[in-house]
Parts: C-alpha cells; structure tokens; sequence
C-alpha cells in the first residue's frame, strides 16, 4: 500500500493566528505544510511572499511545501529557498524556462516540483522528469482555496505511469477540491500527495487531525 501524506494549505487558516495554526495544524499530523505563493498576475489573487515563509519557519520542523502560483518565479527561488522551503514547485506554464529553473531548485539542494493547470498536457513532463522531485496535478484551475474538483483520474494516471517509468521516488501531488468524497478517486488514480484546504479547515481546530486521518485513509 502506498504511504498517502496529507499537505494541508494554509491558505484556509486563519491568518490572524499563523503561529498557532501551524502548530495545530503540526500536532494534527500534517506531512507537508502546502504554502499558495499568489502574485495578483499568474493568478487573479495575492497572497504572501518569503518574508511570511520566513516568519512560519521556526514554528514548525515540518516539510514547507511551497507552491508558486507567479509568474516569474525564476528571479524568486533564491528568496524562497532563503526563507526556508523545503520543495519549490513552479508551473510550468508560468516560466518560459522550465528546465533552467528547477536546475537552479536542485543546484539550492532544494527539492523541486513541477506544477500543471488543468488544461496543460502532461507532456509538458517529458524532457524534464530526470530533475524533478514532486509533480503536481491541478484539478482546480489555480487561485482560490473552495472550488470544486475537476474530474483528472486520467491525467493522474498517466502521470503515474510516467513517474514509475523513471524508476524514481518521485511525488504525485494533487491540488484543488479534496475531500473525504474526491480523496479515494485520486489516491486511486495514483496520487501519493493529497493539498487540502477547505476540507481540513472547515470545522475548526479540534477537527483538524481527524480530517487529515480520513483523507490518508481515503
Ligand atoms: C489553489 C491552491 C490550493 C488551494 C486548495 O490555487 O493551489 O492549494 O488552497 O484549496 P481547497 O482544498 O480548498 O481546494
Ligand atoms: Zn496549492
């Protein structure tokens, strides 16, 4: 059986409270802490930067899973590496180099991830699945925590066969719309990372680690 690992987005927290939702949220057996990286442009929303990351660094030893939804992000990966992320994702549409920006993730001994809208293709992966260390699958189209998930069993799969081509560790994220009904039909389909925003933090702090618990469970 696949280890499942939950990556709650901390973009449903409360940011009045950052300190103790991360610790909350720590304590609620979180894998990854999935942090949504905004810029207004790639994305008609903003949200926070490295100097935010930086502050949520101490409070926590879990993996920061760093998503960045900007366009560049190039010119940025140094300030996010600085800040303390532990996996750096770019889109791939988002940067017209690809290749030399995850390059430059790994020559930062960070680990570096690779991000596809709903509408790209997954061969978008083809030239670059020797460098990269997590593969994100968007079923919701970039932006905001709380939209419905976009049926992509299909492209899950298709990039699970390619991920078991390379004979690598690699991780299959999958972000946008999990919950406890969409969690089975990805894990399924082949992902190993489940991002959740809404789902974990709707009910509030006592019921953070149970839904963590039901999605790994599926
Ligand atoms: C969307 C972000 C997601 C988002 C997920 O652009 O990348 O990480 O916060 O939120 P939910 O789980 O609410 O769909
Ligand atoms: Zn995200």
């Amino acid at each position: 059986m696949t280890d499942i690992k939950i990556a709650p987005s901390m973009l449903s927290c409360d940011f009045s409270n950052l300190e103790s939702e991360l610790k909350r949220i720590d304590d609620a057996g979180a894998d990854y802490i999935h942090l949504d990286v905004m810029d207004g442009h790639f994305v008609p929303n903003i949200t926070f930067g490295p100097p935010v990351i930086k502050a949520m660094r101490p409070h926590t030893d879990k993996i920061f899973d760093v998503h960045l939804m900007i366009d560049p992000a190039a010119s940025y990966i140094d300030a996010f590496a600085d800040a303390g992320a532990d996996i750096i994702t770019i889109h791939a549409e988002a940067d017209k180099h690809t290749h030399r920006a995850l390059q430059h993730i790994k020559s930062l001994d960070k680990k570096a991830g690779i991000a596809l809208n709903p509408a790209t293709p997954t061969s978008v992966l083809d030239h670059v699945m020797d460098m990269v260390d997590l593969v994100l699958v968007m079923t919701v189209n970039p932006g905001f925590g709380g939209q419905s998930y976009i049926p992509l069993e299909d492209k899950i799969a298709d990039v699970r066969a390619r991920i078991k081509a390379t004979g690598r560790d690699i991780d299959l994220q999958v972000d946008g719309g999990i919950t406890d009904i969409t969690a089975p039909k990805v894990i399924e389909a082949g992902a190993n990372v489940l991002v959740a925003g809404t789902h974990v933090f709707k009910d509030g702090p006592d019921h953070y680690a149970n839904q963590i618990q039901n999605l790994k469970e599926g």
